[in-house]
C-alpha cells in the first residue's frame, strides 16, 4: 500500500492523514477482490524495516492500526476473514490483543481471507522457518539433509496458503522491498503510479485482466 505519504503531501495533509486514507481504500479494494473470488490477499501494512521512520510516524501508524483492529467492520467489509503476519511480539499489548479479536470475530466467514502483513519481512519469515526447522532438527525429528523446500513452505506463515500468483505495487518504486520473498518465485507483478489512496476498483481490474493475458510457465516452455 505504498505512496501514502506522497498522497498527502501532495494535498498540504500529514503523512498520517495519508495512512489514513490508505487503510480506508483497503477495505474498498479487499471487498472488491472477495467479490471477484480472490480467495487471498495480503496487504503490506507495516514492514520489518518501517521501524526506522521517524517516532511520530510509526506511533501514528500503530494508532491507526489499533482503530482499525477495534472497529471490525471497517476492516474486514463483509464476509472477509482477517489474519495477521509478521512478529507479533515487538506490537503492543493492546494491539495484539485486538488482532486476536479481530481473528477470532472473522475466522467463520467462508469468504476471501485478508492476511494484514504487521513487522513482517520476507527475510524475518524465512528465518523464523529455518529457526523452526533447525529446532526440529535439533531434537532429532529431521535429518538435515532430508530438508526440502515443501518443509520451507510448511514453516512459513502460511503454509495452507498457495504462492502469490500477482503482486501489486502501486506509487512508482519497482522493487518488493521484502514482501513475500519465498511465496513470490513465480509470482506475476504489477506496477501502477497511482498512490494507494487513489488506487481504485478500476485500477485492480485492470491488473487483474492484465495478469489475465500473461503466460505463466513456471520456468517451464
Ligand atoms: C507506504 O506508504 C505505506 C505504509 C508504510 C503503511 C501502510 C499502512 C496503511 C495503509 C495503514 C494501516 C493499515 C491498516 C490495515 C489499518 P509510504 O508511507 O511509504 O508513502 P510514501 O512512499 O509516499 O512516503
Amino acid at each position: 500500500m505504498d505512496g501514502n505519504g506522497r498522497w498527502a503531501k501532495k494535498r498540504g495533509l500529514p503523512r498520517s492523514a495519508g495512512h489514513r486514507a490508505g487503510a480506508q481504500n483497503l477495505k474498498t479494494i479487499s471487498e472488491f477482490a472477495g467479490e471477484l473470488g480472490i480467495k487471498y490477499i495480503t496487504a503490506y501494512a507495516f514492514s520489518t524495516e518501517n521501524w526506522k521512520r521517524p517516532k511520530e510516524e510509526v506511533d501514528a501508524l500503530m494508532a491507526l492500526l489499533l482503530d482499525y483492529l477495534r472497529d471490525k467492520e471497517q476492516l474486514a467489509g463483509k464476509n472477509v476473514t482477517i489474519r495477521v503476519i509478521g512478529d507479533r511480539s515487538a506490537l503492543s499489548d493492546e494491539i495484539n490483543r485486538e488482532i486476536d479479536n479481530i481473528e477470532e470475530y472473522t475466522k467463520d466467514r467462508d469468504g476471501m481471507v485478508m492476511y494484514l502483513a504487521i513487522n513482517y519481512g520476507g527475510r524475518q519469515e524465512i528465518a523464523r522457518a529455518v529457526r523452526r526447522l533447525a529446532k526440529q532438527a535439533a531434537q532429532g525429528d529431521v535429518r538435515p539433509e532430508e530438508i526440502t523446500e515443501e518443509m520451507i513452505s510448511e514453516n512459513i506463515y502460511t503454509p495452507d496458503v498457495p504462492e502469490a500468483d500477482l503482486i501489486i505495487r502501486p506509487s512508482g518504486e519497482l522493487r518488493l522491498s521484502n514482501f513475500l520473498l519465498w511465496q513470490s518465485a513465480y509470482s506475476e507483478f504489477w506496477f501502477s503510479d497511482i498512490h494507494w489512496p487513489d488506487f481504485t476498483t478500476k485500477d485492480f481490474t485492470r491488473a487483474i485482466l492484465d495478469y489475465q493475458n500473461r503466460n505463466r510457465r513456471f520456468g517451464g516452455v
